[in-house]
This record gives structure tokens, sequence and C-alpha cells, in this order.
């Protein structure tokens, strides 16, 4: 391990939050030619949540601001002490402000400056990363680090090939500056994109390129397309390589390793994944079943699951492990 800065940067605090609402497969199989049998054997995904439209307290911010007030509880922080917020997110409450400027407001974090941003389901280590550098660089010393996400208003409720896969939900967590030589603290991050693979998942308009018309909306052009048997193929060996190269550049082994968190896109591309790293499941972090894809926030919600209920206990060595749209991909190496 390199010493590269005077500073690194520790996860203090964690937050997760979930819409109230549970859609089974069975309530999926009502809207489109599917089954639940189907759907669980190939994806792993029994239910997930669905934020209610309109719901001023299941935005995607609304959602944000409880995750954050977890994580800032945990860490023993205020909203005044946060001195920046990096903000995963693609699908923002508007796309002009930014859904952290809503966020600062709804803590009153009136200290902090504010970003979004998109590198879709690999939109959470990005921001980490983000953070991480500033806090590295001693420019900031306490950042609230978002991945949160309203899937359920670019679904396509109509195409049985992606509909099913995702869910809604907001995680959080607080960095803090540490000590270089803090055993705890985020070792590295590996950050990386194909662009050429931009049409596999994609929302073709919407953007300035193609702004929303009636014709756009009449074929649902504004929602999710997903090519998800390419998808599934480049994501496997990318996580793969990318959870090997974040152990690698650490000197670390796999059998170093206490837990495994990859993003939850697909309980088949988790096993692939952990398969050919030679990893064992039960040291895999999975929770698809009940929340399927939440984009930006399968990591951060699902590593405050396991932090909460003990799963991750101090000195455990953890690697994150992302792919999304763009196609972007990520991974990081930290030390609990
Ligand atoms: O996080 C980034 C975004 N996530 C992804 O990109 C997801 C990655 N991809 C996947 O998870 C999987 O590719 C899917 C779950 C999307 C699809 O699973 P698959 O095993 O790759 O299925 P497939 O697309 O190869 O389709 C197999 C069959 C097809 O029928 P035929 O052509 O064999 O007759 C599909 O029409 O399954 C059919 N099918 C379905 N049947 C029942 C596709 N979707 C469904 C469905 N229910 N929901």
């Amino acid at each position: 391990m390199k010493k590269t800065s005077l500073y690194s940067s520790r996860i203090t605090g964690t937050g997760s939050v979930f819409p109230k609402k549970i859609m089974s497969n069975d309530e999926i199989s009502k809207l489109v030619d599917t089954n639940n049998e189907w759907i669980l054997e190939r994806t792993g995904i029994r239910e997930r949540r669905i934020a209610a439209p309109g719901d001023p307290h299941e935005t995607n911010s609304a959602m944000s601001a409880r995750a954050s007030l977890m994580a800032l509880d945990m860490a023993g922080k205020t909203a005044a002490d946060v001195d920046l917020i990096v903000y995963a997110t693609c699908t923002p409450d508007t796309l002009v402000p930014s859904a952290s400027s809503y966020l600062q407001h709804l803590l009153g974090a009136k200290n902090a400056g504010v970003m979004d941003v998109n590198a879709a389901c690999s939109g959470f280590l990005y921001a980490l990363t983000t953070a991480d550098m500033f806090v590295r660089a001693g420019q900031k010393k306490c950042v609230l680090v978002i991945g949160a996400e309203v899937l359920s208003s670019y679904v396509n409720w109509q195409d049985r090939g992606s509909c099913i896969l995702f869910g809604d939900g907001a995680g959080a967590v607080v960095i803090e500056r540490t000590d270089y030589e803090n055993p705890s603290r985020i070792y590295s991050s590996h950050l990386g994109a194909d662009g050429q693979f931009t049409d596999l998942i994609i929302c073709p308009a919407g953007g300035s390129k193609q702004p929303v018309t009636a014709e756009v909306i009449e074929s649902a052009g504004h929602k999710i397309t997903l090519k998800g048997r390419e998808v599934f193929k480049v994501a496997v060996k990318t996580l793969a390589d990318y959870a090997t190269e974040a152990l690698d550049s650490n000197g670390f082994k796999i059998s170093d390793l206490d837990w495994f968190i990859p993003h939850q896109a697909n309980l088949r591309i988790i096993e692939a994944v952990a398969n050919r790293l030679d990893f064992p499941m039960s040291k895999t972090l999975v929770n698809i079943e009940r929340y399927g894809n939440t984009s930006a926030a399968t990591i951060p919600t699902m590593l405050d699951e396991a932090v909460r209920d003990g799963r991750i206990k101090k000195g455990h060595l953890l690697v994150m492990d992302v792919f999304g749209a763009g196609l972007t991909y990520g991974s990081v190496c930290l030390r609990w």
C-alpha cells in the first residue's frame, strides 16, 4: 500500500430507507406476461419497494434525508458538521436543481457544498471516491455520501425484460478524515467505463438530445430500455476483474477478504462473480431478494443492513464492486 497523502477517510456512519409499498412478483405478473417462478429463478428477486408517487416522504431526496439522519446519528455528527454532500443518483427529484441541493435544505446542512454524480448503478462508488479524494486532499473533514434512486418512475411497466428488476431506496454514509496510518480506512478506489456500451442500458429520450414529446411518451422512449443478456456477460467479467484489482493493488489475497459487497443486479451475476473469484457466497452480501436492483442505492443500503445486524465488524476487510449504465464500473477496498 503506497502512501499517497497525509490523510485518509473512513466510514463512520450508515443509514438506509426504503419506501413502504412492497411489490411482489405476483403483482408484476398482473402487468406483464411473467410469473414468480421465472423472476425468482432468473434474477433471485422476490419483491421490491416502490415509492408512492406524490408522497413527499418518498421522493428521492426525502428518503435520502432520513437515511442521512441515521448515518449522522451513528457517526455522532449533526447536519452542521457536514462540509460536503456527494449524491449519486440517476433519478433525481428534478434535473435542475440537483438532488443534493434539496437534501442540503432538508437536513439544514448549511455548511455543506453540494454535488450530484450520475454513474447510474455504479454511482455510489463514484460518489464515495469523490468524497474520499476531497478528504485525502485536506479540503473536507466530514462528507455525506448518498446513493439513492426512484427508478420506478423510469421503469416501463409494459416491458417484462426490465420492469421485473428494479426498485426504489436510499442509502447514506458519513465519511470522516482519519490518519493515513489508521488501519480502519478506505484503502483504494478503482473506477472505469466503456462508452461503447451506452446503448445497453438507456433512457433514450428526456435529455437535451431528444426532449420529451407526446410521441416520446406514446412510445415510452423516456423509460429504461435494457439489453439484459449483453449486460450480463460484460458484468460478470468486469465485476470479477475490478474485485481482483481492488485486492491486488493493496497486496491482499482473496482469502484476506471478510465481505464481498457486489452491486445487486441479478443473483446469477453475483453467484457467477463469486465463483470466478473462488469466494464463498456465505461471505458475499446479498439482499436482492427483498429489494431488487435499486441502482446507486444497492451498495450503501446493503452496507447499512450488514453493519446494523452485526455481520460487518471492526477490522473486517471489505470490497465493494459495481457496474452500471454507461457502462461504468468500479470497486473500493476498505477496512471497517
Ligand atoms: O444493474 C444494471 C442493470 N441490470 C441489468 O442490466 C440486468 C442484467 N441482465 C439480467 O439480469 C438478465 O439478462 C435478465 C434478468 C434481464 C434476463 O434474463 P436472461 O436469463 O438473460 O433472459 P433472456 O433475456 O435471455 O430471455 C430468455 C427468455 C426469452 O424467451 P425466448 O426468446 O427464449 O423464448 C425472453 O423473452 O425469457 C423470456 N423472458 C421472460 N419470460 C418470463 C424475458 N423476460 C421475461 C420475464 N418473464 N420477465
